[in-house]
């Protein structure tokens, strides 16, 4: 009788169950890998598995503070994506972003360039809550930007809207204030996408006066948009 044989059957009449390992699916594998490296694994990943990873991800401290991940929200297909920052109290309670206060006030500044909230895909820098809010730590975002990187690849937006000094930086690799880099097209990832920036809703429902300059960036966004499809 052959060793393993044999083991079995001591292993039987001893009353112990036996775990034979079974092929791992392809999702598993793919999310297996991806915890383990963070980039390289994401880069292939659907949108279920995406979502599976990002819900499960441990890569950074925020996993022991959030109450849920927030992955995003819209249109997978969209031509607008709005990235913000990180998900605030009421995000990380309903686990959607842009949901409270500034929320609201993105809804309408997206509702005066004709883009209704579901029109867009919603996504954050960061997919759990920085405890009080503080800013999102340079080895937080390091983890988490390949996420959106894979978000903005599914998605292939024609234009990405920045929100915030925050969204805007990291997702331009620059330290370059906000003022400065408004009014401009600036690109994004492997596919060059163009990014608009413009002041967060949160800024500017502290700072009222500031709502002028958000309109002139959220026009010039209509515009480079319109430039952009008559083009293609
Ligand atoms: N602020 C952000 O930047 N993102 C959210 O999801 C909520 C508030």
């Amino acid at each position: 009788m052959a060793d393993e044989q044999r083991r079995a059957r001591y292993l039987e009449a001893l009353g112990i169950e036996q775990w034979v390992r079974r092929a791992t699916p392809v999702a598993e594998l793919a999310m297996a890998t991806a915890v383990a490296s963070p980039t390289a694994a994401v880069d292939g990943l659907d949108w279920p598995a995406l979502r599976a990873c990002v819900s499960d991800c441990q890569r950074c401290g925020l996993h022991k503070t959030r109450t849920q991940t927030v992955f995003g929200v819209g249109d997978s297909a969209a031509h607008w994506m709005v990235v913000g920052e990180a998900p605030g109290a009421d995000e990380d309670r309903q686990g959607e972003p842009f949901v409270g206060a500034a929320g609201q006030l993105l809804n309408a500044m997206l509702a005066a360039i004709d883009l209704p909230r579901e029109s867009v895909f919603i996504a954050n820098i960061l997919k759990c809550r920085p405890p009080d809010n503080r800013d999102p730590k340079p080895e937080e975002v390091a983890e988490c930007l390949p996420y959106l990187h894979r978000q903005v690849s599914l998605v292939r937006p024609r234009i990405i809207l920045a929100f915030g000094r925050v969204a805007a930086q990291n997702l331009l690799g620059t330290d370059t204030p906000l003022g400065k880099l408004r009014g401009s097209v600036h690109r994004f990832g492997a596919l060059n996408t163009p990014v608009i920036v413009t002041y967060h809703p949160a800024y500017l429902l502290r700072t009222p006066s500031e709502k002028r300059k958000a309109w002139e960036d959220l026009k010039f966004a209509r515009r480079i948009y319109s430039e952009l499809t008559v083009e293609a």
